[in-house]
């Protein structure tokens, strides 16, 4: 009988300690080949810029091949069964990475899988992101392999922004390790209540690990790295005009930057807007990290495809 595959649909499909193992990885320059003649298959129903070139070349590092595809290609659904492709794909690749609309869909697909699944970005959830960002808020406040899960307590990230897929990995991720996590929003905006996982972690610890406040003023005192995304995200194209006008006051400014942490960092998945939820003088000045986040992206994909292969700290 073989064993359920693991998979990285969310971030907290790792526990806490796994999540410290795979930045562990993300952390060592050297790793084994242990992609080696072997494939990782890459499906983008959207564009994107960093997550598959930092997937391609994750896979390339640890000498595996990377093949992407385009959607039009397999019609998934529609050719023929999200179960059928999945079954498919796990006769030639050793893992699949899926960028999709539904996070159903990539569900769907990962329960008929026989090989690991990675989500590449849903419209719930961006965990490789997360993985970033933490590597990102590790390497800033300076820890080591050793140092994590502790040395990330007591700190607080503030996003300023819709609750979308960056958001929700990103609050699991802080949650996991620890970290404060302030989301501030137009109420309309903000997490659903029927979003059990947060409300869950919400509940964890006294006072919540994650929570909610409407005035970006308050939400970026003391935090250690202020945190966007752009308003409308991917196939929300119809509300950007709407969501401008709703998140007027919300533009991350050098002045919000004032009211944080004396140290603190700006961060960003990106792409970004400049003069909608940053500006360009927080992108490119001294705060910004945006370009060793992006960085990270590749580094903390091959932590994870490393894992996912075997490999542990
Ligand atoms: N941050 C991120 O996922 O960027 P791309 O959409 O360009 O992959
Ligand atoms: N929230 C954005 C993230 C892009 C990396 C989107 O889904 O479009």
């Amino acid at each position: 009988m073989t064993s359920q595959p693991r998979n990285f649909l969310e971030i907290d499909d790792l526990t806490p300690a796994e999540l410290v193992d795979v930045l562990r990885l993300s952390m060592s320059g050297q790793l084994p080949p242990l992609l080696e003649g072997r494939s990782c298959a890459l499906v983008f129903e959207k564009p994107s810029a960093r997550t598959r070139h930092s997937v391609e070349m994750a896979v390339v590092q640890l000498r595996g091949h990377p093949l992407v595809i385009r959607p039009e290609e397999i019609q998934l659904g529609v050719r023929e069964s999200i179960a059928d492709i999945a079954r498919t794909f796990g006769c030639y690749h050793s893992v699949v990475g899926l960028r999709v609309f539904s996070h159903q869909m990539l569900a769907e697909f990962a329960k008929a899988s026989p090989v690991p699944v990675v989500n590449l970005l849903s419209d719930q959830a961006h965990p490789l992101q997360a993985l970033a960002d933490l590597l990102t808020l590790a390497q800033e406040w300076k820890l080591t392999p050793a140092d994590m899960p502790a040395g990330f307590a007591g700190r607080k990230v503030a996003y300023i922004g819709a609750a979308n897929n960056v958001a929700r990995s990103l609050a699991l991720g802080c949650a996991m390790m620890g970290v404060e996590f302030c989301i501030s929003c137009p109420p309309a905006y903000g997490f659903k209540s029927e979003d059990i996982a947060l409300s869950v972690l919400a509940c964890q610890s006294d006072p919540p690990a994650c929570y909610s406040e409407t005035d970006p003023a308050v939400a970026v005192k003391g935090a250690d790295a202020v945190y966007t995304d752009v308003w409308a995200s991917m196939g929300e194209e119809d509300e950007a005009a709407q969501r401008r006008e709703d998140f007027a006051g919300y533009t991350v400014t050098t002045e919000f930057m004032w009211q944080a942490a004396p140290e603190a960092i700006f961060l960003h998945c990106l792409p970004a807007h400049r003069g909608e939820e940053v500006s360009a003088e927080v992108l490119e000045g001294p705060r910004s990290r945006v370009w060793r986040q992006a960085e990270n992206r590749m580094h903390t994909a091959r932590g994870l495809l490393a894992w996912l292969m075997g490999a542990r700290p």
